[in-house]
């Protein structure tokens, strides 16, 4: 298919992307390197073989949106471009609206403009808020617990509505659990901007030298081991149920609401420890009180994608480790691959 990547290349879209260069998809990238390195494009073609088309813009801009999705004749869109930090969501709430919700609307008028009927959207497990139990199906009850989470449940909701309503013939709800790791060839990885809030992107920065120590945010959790329990997913994995869900739509005009996650919980200390025999790098630990707003626990419940698109994660959390690794020792010049 002709698709375009909104946020192609971000750390998701990125990755998405080469997985659907190497199904024999054409790749229409649009970015406005608001929180993704303008070298992206250029190596994507490299691992490739593919010249992706790369438009430099914002969701907002509804006019270069649509020309572009006339001009490459583009039959679905996958949206990954949003802001995505919970902190700064609840600091400037209608930064968030502005560029999450209305950009979202501003996409979907543009498609509809250009008669664009099939979407595959970037959702996040952040909808769960705090879950009642874990597993997580994708009938819980959905809240939002901060700004960022709240426009995550809108752009849901728009893309539901409108595939009710008629624009939209088709369209899949993707809820990410925690996404991690990178492309094995250490090209393209995750490249977070200051101080990383997520947990792997911190543990590569302690074990190339940049932070001395984890801190470990809460051991009284009730999990097996007292720390925070989380459903963490290859970004390759990831990738690949983006490439089958957009297949599925192009297939079949249905709305989809799926969990991507492994159905695996690990908990932080299973994490470091995973990453310190996958690496062999040691991580120092700083045990610190929770972190405000975390869950204990929060996995998912995979079987719904399992059974739709036949898609399961192969990839283990050592495996995630090694490929984060290798991607930021590659950033940090370390040649220890
Ligand atoms: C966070 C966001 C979530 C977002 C997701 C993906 C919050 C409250 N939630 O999820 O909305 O969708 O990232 O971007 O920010 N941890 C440490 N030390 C650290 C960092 C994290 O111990 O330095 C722990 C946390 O307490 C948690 C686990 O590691 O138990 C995972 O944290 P993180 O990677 O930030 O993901 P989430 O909190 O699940």
């Amino acid at each position: 298919m002709r698709v375009l990547l909104t946020g192609g290349a971000g750390y998701i879209g990125a990755h998405t992307a080469t997985v659907l260069a190497g199904r024999g998809h054409e790749i229409v990238l649009v970015d406005n390197f608001a929180n993704a390195e303008r070298d992206v494009p250029a190596r994507l073609a490299r691992l490739t073989g593919q010249a992706m088309t790369l438009i430099e813009a914002d969701i907002r801009d509804t006019e270069t949106l649509t020309a572009a999705l006339r001009a490459h004749e583009v039959e679905a869109v996958i949206h990954f471009a949003a802001l995505k930090a919970v902190g700064e969501s609840e600091v400037d709430p209608l930064l968030y609206y502005d560029m999450n919700i209305i950009g979202t609307i501003r996409l979907l008028q543009a498609m509809r403009a250009a008669n664009v009927g099939r979407i595959v959207f970037s959702s996040s497990a952040t909808v769960y808020g705090q879950p009642d139990s874990a597993p997580v199906r994708e009938d819980a009850p959905t809240r939002a617990e901060n700004i960022y989470g709240r426009t995550k449940l809108v752009m849901e909701d728009l893309i539901r509505d409108l595939a009710r309503t008629g624009p939209l013939r088709a369209a899949a709800n993707l809820r990410y659990f925690n996404p991690v790791g990178a492309h094995p060839s250490a090209q393209i990885g995750e490249m977070p901007r200051g101080v990383p809030n997520n947990l792997m992107p911190y543990i590569t920065q302690v074990a190339t030298g940049l932070r001395p120590h984890l801190n470990v945010f809460g051991t009284d959790y009730p999990t097996a081991d007292g720390t925070g329990v989380r459903d963490y997913i290859h970004v390759m994995d990831l990738a690949e149920a983006h490439a089958l869900a957009l297949e599925y739509i192009g297939a079949h005009d249905e709305t989809l609401t799926l969990n991507l996650g492994t159905g695996t919980g690990i908990s932080v200390l299973e994490l470091v420890r995973a990453f310190e025999r996958a690496t062999g790098r040691p991580i120092p630990l700083h045990f610190a009180p929770r972190r405000p707003g975390d869950v204990a626990s929060n996995y998912a419940d995979p079987s719904l994608a399992a059974r739709v698109l036949g898609w399961k994660a192969r990839l283990n959390i050592e495996d995630m480790c090694r490929d984060a690794w290798r991607w930021q020792a590659a950033q940090a010049g370390i040649n220890d691959i």
